[in-house]
């Protein structure tokens, strides 16, 4: 049985105090989660620590960073280490957010380094992958899709796959309101998925944790986590207001 995830990005938001009442409210709403659920809250990096703080270990809430270095450590102003976030506590990184890609030019091959370094220090990558809207309405969306799953994750051993999550999203439905549609969604996890087994075999492919990224609110998560090849999501926008948050959390199920 594979694990099911909400993770909330907070991307580039919040002050500290701020970032202290939201977690504070998400623990104080008394989420029992099942076996196999996670929640993963991806801070900005200075309030790494304090959010560790806060979860104390809470059952299933796990700390989440938003990117990490490329290279292991030195002189590279500003950048932040895998090796530093690991030994601030921190579980899973986002990789290879399509921010990220397109503000900071990240490209497949730069990622494949993150997510080698990443896993080097223990860390769990969240790695983002999706395509733009020309090339949805091109219809290249699968093989968009399949060259940033060989040229950034394919290179890794089964075993090192079993330390990852993918998270698909499309980027025209990130913070536009435009959510995939259900159908959209299970057909492109459904392809992941089979990109999986044809490399690694069916085994690691239903065993691989695949979160849906674009707009999810709780208005649409509970359709989208009964896709059968959904396994959660990758929240935006709503992870910054606890009800939401909480209320996504609520439809995994
Ligand atoms: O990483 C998740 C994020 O890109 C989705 O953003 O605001 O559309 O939920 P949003």
């Amino acid at each position: 049985m594979r694990k099911k995830i909400v993770a909330g990005n907070w991307k580039m938001n919040l002050t500290l105090g701020q970032a202290e009442q939201l977690i504070n409210d998400i623990l104080q709403a008394g989420l029992r989660l099942k076996d196999g659920q996670e929640v993963v809250l991806a801070t900005p990096f200075p309030y790494l620590l304090k959010a560790k703080s806060l979860l104390k270990n809470t059952p299933g809430f796990y700390l989440g960073a938003q990117n990490s270095a490329s290279e292991k450590s030195g002189a590279y102003t500003g950048e932040v280490s895998a090796e530093m976030l690991q030994s601030v506590g921190v579980d899973y990184v986002i990789l290879g957010h399509s921010e990220r890609r397109e503000y900071f030019q990240e490209s497949n091959a730069t990622l494949a380094r993150k997510i080698d370094l990443a896993l080097a220090n223990g860390l769990k990558p969240i790695f983002c992958c999706g395509e733009p809207l020309e090339i949805r309405k091109a219809e290249t969306q699968n093989e968009y899709v399949a060259k940033q799953l060989e040229e950034s994750l394919f290179h890794l051993t089964e075993e090192q796959l079993k330390n990852i999550v993918i998270a698909y999203e499309p980027i025209w439905a990130i913070g536009t309101g435009l959510t995939a549609s259900a159908a959209q969604a299970q057909d492109m996890h459904a392809f992941i998925r089979a990109q999986i087994a044809a490399k690694y075999g069916r085994e690691a492919a239903l065993r691989t944790t695949i979160l849906y990224g674009g707009s999810a609110k709780p208005s649409n998560a509970e359709e989208l986590f009964a896709c059968p090849d959904v396994d959660g999501g990758l929240i935006g926008g709503a992870s910054l207001v606890a009800a939401d948050f909480i209320a996504i959390i609520q439809k995994l199920g």
